[in-house]
């Protein structure tokens, strides 16, 4: 089963800087790029890092504690030492909203 949870307002978010929520006891982060907002788990998959901590280098969030990269539009690991990706969500904008698909 899929459901669409408002997590956030559009406007709460600025390029080049993260936002941790926590929507059905999930620890994800939400990044705005120029082409859009993504969403990965806020755990870095390296240590017990908060990604939505991290600095934005183009489309990658760069982990705050060992500057792993992460691709912001799927996860995947641009530059290590983290080898595993985190996961990316699927992200919806409605009416100046924010809304996660989260798999139930
Ligand atoms: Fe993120 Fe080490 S904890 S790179």
């Amino acid at each position: 089963m899929t459901s669409w949870i408002d997590v956030a307002a559009e406007a709460d978010l600025f390029e080049g800087a993260g936002i941790a929520v926590t929507p059905e006891g999930q620890d994800i982060a939400l990044f705005k790029l120029e082409e859009g907002v993504y969403a990965i788990n806020n755990l870095c998959t390296h240590g017990n890092a908060k990604l939505c901590d991290g600095f934005v280098e183009g489309h990658n969030v760069e982990c705050p504690f060992h500057q792993a990269l992460f691709d912001l539009r799927d996860g995947s690991v641009s530059c290590g030492p983290a080898t595993e990706p985190v996961k990316s969500w699927p992200v919806k904008l409605e009416n100046g909203r924010v809304y996660l698909e989260l798999r139930l």
